[in-house]
């Protein structure tokens, strides 16, 4: 069984529509998101949020671990999609690939009635992270544009959102303990998707946990970063960069003491 594309007629159609009426009507990427995801038209605010999505995370420079990878192997001479790769097979729940923690994390504690305050402290009980808090450079004293643009989009066009809201009672408190125990770009997109899953009107409630549980909301992460590792694909051919050593002054060689 499939439900989203039929390219058996003379016309391919995306969630049921020809693509000659998605482009005259220019729905953007966002919309074709929507249809491909969701099998739906979603309104343009969320077709607007899901692109804004895609473009702040393209990318955050060389010295992720991500891109980072994709640089590696793109100067071992592999080719594009062996570099992409193996910069996509980084992200997970430390690098950017927090959302779908996040979003399950925020939305049981909110949903099982836990102030932001318990919620902190039982995780710190359990002994674990809280997905979408903290950033290895970004703090209170570097802010994360990212993020900002974000807030302030989702509070001027989504009609509610309660766990976007809980989550930043979150990071007030998690910020009063560290700087940089921000909500992240991670955890910003994730509690915000989770809201226009649950109170856009365009989802059941049973549909918008569904999406949660299947791990769907790592989706828009992946996707803007794969704009950027491909970049950064092109970017060492172009510099005809050679094999990558990493230098052995930034290692520490900690053999047991017979091999020294
Ligand atoms: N929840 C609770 N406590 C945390 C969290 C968190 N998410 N992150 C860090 N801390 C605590 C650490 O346990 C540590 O406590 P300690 O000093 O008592 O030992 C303290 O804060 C300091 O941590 P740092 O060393 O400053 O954090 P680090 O720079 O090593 O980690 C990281 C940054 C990996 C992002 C971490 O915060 C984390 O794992 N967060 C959750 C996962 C996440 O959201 N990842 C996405 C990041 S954004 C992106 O990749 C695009
Ligand atoms: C990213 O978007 O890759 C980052 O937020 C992670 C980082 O350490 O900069």
């Amino acid at each position: 069984m499939t439900s989203i594309c039929d390219e058996r007629g003379q016309e391919l159609l995306y969630g049921g529509i020809p693509i000659s009426e998605i482009l005259k009507k220019d729905i953007g990427i966002g919309g074709v998101v929507s249809l491909l995801w969701f099998q739906r038209c979603l309104p343009p605010y969320v077709c607007k949020f899901f692109e804004m999505c895609l473009m702040v995370t393209a990318d955050h420079g060389p010295a992720v671990s991500g891109a980072h990878n994709t640089i590696v192997c793109a100067r071992a001479g592999k080719d594009l999609v062996s570099s992409l790769v193996s910069g996509l097979l980084t992200i997970g729940d430390r690098f950017g690939g927090a959302l779908d923690g996040a979003a399950r994390q925020f939305s049981e504690a909110y949903d099982t009635g836990l102030s932001p305050m318990e919620f902190v402290n039982t995780m710190r009980k359990k002994g674990q992270l809280i997905m979408g808090i903290g950033h290895r450079v970004k703090s209170l004293n570097n802010p994360d544009m990212r993020v900002k643009i974000i807030k302030e989009f989702v509070m001027e066009h989504f009609p509610a959102r309660p766990l976007f809201s809980y989550a930043l009672e979150v990071e007030k408190i998690t910020t009063s303990k560290k700087p940089n125990l921000i909500l992240n770009v991670d955890g910003v997109i994730a509690v915000c998707f989770v809201d226009l899953l649950r109170n856009s009107g365009c989802f059941t409630r049973e549909e918008a946990q569904e999406y949660i549980e299947m791990g769907s909301i790592n989706s828009l992460f992946v996707l803007g970063r794969s704009i950027g590792f491909i970049g950064h694909y092109m970017d060492q051919k172009r510099l005809k960069q050679g094999l990558y050593r990493h230098p052995w002054d930034d290692i520490s060689y900690v053999l047991p003491e017979q091999y020294n």
